[in-house]
């Protein structure tokens, strides 16, 4: 969406750390670490050599579930520990911190939340799982004076985006809503870990709060991921109706099916929200930054409709602009 967001291209982002548990990507250089194992990500770009590699982090509930009958923690993941991470963390000095950690792994989510804090490092939560939302963390990263974006990435162009856009059009014509549903299936490893319906809990909440955000009763909405379709790899299939009645009680349905490739889709958010938070923090603003979490999560603390959310990041994408203006033009007085 922005080539510059408050004077910074993608490629100005530097990588200081990275941690999994995977034994085919501990001690591997980050650029080998991002397509091993069981990864479908499409390898669009040759990544070039960073120097610096993949550590061991502490597992708690990471590989709990389905996972781990595909994802085996490597030998150095036995001595790592909440205090190791933090250690590691306060070695390596991040700005910001990006967790992408898998759905229902709440214990390593928080573990990576407080690590980030503690070492003064701002935190984008791209899982469902609460940090943005919990009371106690959000205290903690306004204490600590770092900024904190969160809950469940939106993706680019995906299902909630567009369930949320559609729905918003049938309200702003008078149709009222009265039936929809979301039915998405994938084959990546995020996928697989959805299948297993004690992991996807946090996923289907954080949906019906999307949804619920864009003005309906999203109690009893089906919209969720409903299935691990191992030869989709890395595309993402989403399944939408909506049923609604205009004038007179006259029905209206509309069926989409959407097709997409789900890294590239969450790179694209990624990419607007390390700047936007950067931003954030270059601007002083602490804890958690609202008035761009509606638009690139689907959970966020303070929720909004999809075209306010839209208008409101943008307008922060201005103001950081102007901002940054103003500070070089005072640099060079
Ligand atoms: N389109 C998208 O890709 C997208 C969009 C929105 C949200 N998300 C969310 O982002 C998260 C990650 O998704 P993904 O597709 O990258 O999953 P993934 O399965 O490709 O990657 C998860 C990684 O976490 C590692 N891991 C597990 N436990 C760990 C621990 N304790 N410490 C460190 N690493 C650990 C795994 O080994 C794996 O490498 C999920 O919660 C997902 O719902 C993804």
């Amino acid at each position: 969406m922005h080539e510059h967001i408050g004077g910074h291209r993608l490629g100005d982002v530097e990588f200081v750390a990275a941690f999994d548990v995977d034994s085919t990507k501990v001690g591997q250089d980050l650029s080998e670490a991002i397509h091993a194992g069981r990864t479908a990500a499409v390898r669009h770009v040759v990544v070039p050599h960073q120097g610096m590699t993949v550590q061991a982090g502490p597992l708690l509930d990471g590989l709990d579930g389905t996972l781990g009958t595909v994802v085996s923690p490597h030998a150095e993941v036995s001595g790592a520990s909440v205090t190791s991470l933090a250690a590691a963390m306060a070695e390596a000095r991040p700005d910001l911190v990006v967790c992408l950690l898998p759905t229902g792994s709440t214990e390593a989510v928080t573990a990576y939340a407080r690590a980030s804090a503690e070492a003064g490092a701002g935190f984008i939560n791209a899982t469902p799982e609460p940090v943005a939302n919990s009371t106690e963390l959000a205290a903690l990263f306004t204490e600590r004076g770092v900024v904190l974006l969160g809950d469940d990435l939106r993706s680019h162009l995906g299902a909630t985006t567009l369930h949320t856009a559609l729905i918003e059009l049938f309200q702003s014509r008078g149709v009222e809503v009265k039936d929809n549903y979301q039915l998405n299936v994938g084959g990546n490893t995020d996928f697989l870990n959805l299948s297993d319906p004690a992991r996807s809990r946090s996923k289907q909440l954080s949906k019906r709060k999307a949804l619920a955000n864009a003005g309906i009763d999203s109690r009893e909405v089906a919209a969720g991921p409903n299935g691990f379709v191992k030869h989709l790899g890395d595309r993402k299939v989403g399944f939408l109706r909506i049923e609604g009645e205009s004038i007179i009680g006259a029905p209206v349905s509309m069926e989409v099916r959407l097709e997409v490739e789900d890294s590239p889709n969450a790179a694209a958010v990624l990419a607007n929200a390390v700047r936007v938070a950067h931003c954030a923090a270059r601007q002083g603003m602490v804890g958690v930054i609202d008035p761009v979490c509606a638009f690139l999560f689907k959970s966020p603390k303070s929720g909004a409709k999809e075209s306010t959310a839209l208008h409101d990041f943008q307008a922060f994408v201005r103001k950081s602009g102007e901002h940054d203006a103003r500070q070089a033009a005072d640099g060079r007085e």
